[in-house]
């Protein structure tokens, strides 16, 4: 019987064992043993054989977050690894060589961008970086060399959102592969794949998890691209601990109606702010004033739990507001059950210059909240008399 994706995310589960266990068992083993010296010359001679070895190689906790993820994104298969950057390190690494060439939007994550401008040089990889506001431009960036196009959507912490629809057609004229970065939006709001994406990457320690416990990565996509990285990761080590598998596959029990909540308080609170004469802009992809409303509309079946301001008062505002709030979060995670808080100019991104700071979107008084579960009403109290004291 064709099951729907919120009933799968509850049921997929390893099969029980003889304890009959209702709630999914967690193997916390780092090695598995053998019946024989036959099994287990066999289980080292062939790389096919569904047998586990070495938690660094497969767990059935492992596992079994892997098929759940993959079935949720529509993906073949999936490897799972330590955390986001551990999936999005493995992704480049296995797919690019030296002399290949990566084109990726500009509004990527921190550590994405350090790993594209600083350390794929060093092995003779080189970019270009396309602008989200500026699709048009990206055929032209292709080379012969281009093995591999990146993108977010929507972006941290801009909310940029790009048509994974027209990036798939390019793709596909150049036989480039197009990977994801659908972190913001999960599964349950948006599926990259349905769009024409090659693989999808998540920083499982956002909303997967979404009580911020745990650090968890994960790349979905196509049976013989996902066989690949998968060896890249069993060999270089970034794979992911069963314990965290185990804490990431239950919360994906929760995810659809995780997502349903955060997004209804995220559109409620965005609509109240927006208007509000301390701020320059509200933005938020199911805000009708969103540039790129429509394609939101297209691709993501509600808004996502984020949502940034800009205060007119620029970085000192931004400071200002953080110190006001009474019990809304300060840290730098985000997609937890818990609002927060952030300032990426005097925070996160304070490294960057202003220069490099505004072609990504972030301007001196940007605040990204990612909204939590608790009443919308007591989360909005705390932003207005905090944008009261910001002034
Ligand atoms: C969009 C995005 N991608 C990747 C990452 C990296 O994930 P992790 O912190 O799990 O390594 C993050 C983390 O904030 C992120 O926001």
């Amino acid at each position: 019987m064709e099951q729907h994706n919120e009933t799968r995310a509850v049921r997929i589960q390893t099969r029980k064992t003889g304890e009959k266990e209702h709630s999914t068992p967690l193997f916390l083993t780092s090695s598995f043993t053998y019946d024989s010296a036959e099994d287990m010359a066999a289980a080292f001679a062939d790389d096919s054989l569904d047998v586990n070895i070495y938690s660094r190689f497969s767990n059935p906790t492992t596992d079994e977050f892997i098929e759940k993820i993959a079935t949720l994104e529509g993906a073949e298969d999936g490897v799972a690894t330590a955390t986001g950057m551990a999936a999005v390190f493995g992704t480049f690494m296995t797919f690019l060589s030296k002399g290949d060439h990566i084109v990726s939007s500009s509004a990527v994550f921190g550590s994405t961008h350090t790993i594209i401008t600083k350390y794929l040089s060093k092995w003779g990889i080189d970019y270009s970086y396309f602008s989200m506001n500026r699709p048009e431009e990206i055929e032209g960036l292709i080379r012969p060399n281009t093995k591999l196009l990146y993108v977010e959507t929507p972006s941290n912490p801009g909310l940029d959102i790009i048509d994974l629809d027209y990036l798939s057609s390019i793709c596909k004229r150049y036989n480039v592969l197009l990977v994801v970065d659908n972190c913001f939006a999960t599964p349950a709001v948006q599926q990259p794949i349905r769009f024409g994406a090659d693989l999808v990457i998540h920083s499982a320690t956002k909303f997967i998890d979404g009580q911020g416990r745990v650090l968890g990565g994960v790349v979905v996509g196509r049976k013989e691209l996902i066989k690949e990285i998968y060896l890249f990761i069993r060999n270089t080590g970034p794979s992911m601990s069963p314990f965290n598998a185990w804490v990431l596959s239950k919360s994906l029990e929760t995810l659809y109606i995780r997502m349903d909540r955060h997004a209804q308080s995220a559109l409620q609170i965005a609509q109240q702010l927006e208007g509000h004469p301390a701020l320059r802009m509200v933005k938020y992809p199911f805000l009708p004033s969103h540039p790129q409303y429509e394609t939101a509309k297209k691709m993501m079946r509600n808004g996502g739990g984020i949502v940034t301001f800009d205060l007119k008062g620029g970085i000192e505002s931004g400071r200002k507001f953080l110190n006001a709030l009474q019990w809304l979060s300060m840290t730098n995670n985000l997609g937890d059950s818990r609002t927060i808080a952030s300032h990426p100019a005097s925070t996160t991104h304070s490294k960057l210059s202003e220069a490099e700071r505004q072609a990504v979107g972030i301007t001196p008084g940007l605040v990204r909240l990612s909204v939590g579960l608790e009443h919308p009403d007591d989360i909005l109290a705390d932003i207005l008399q905090a944008l009261r004291q910001a002034e």
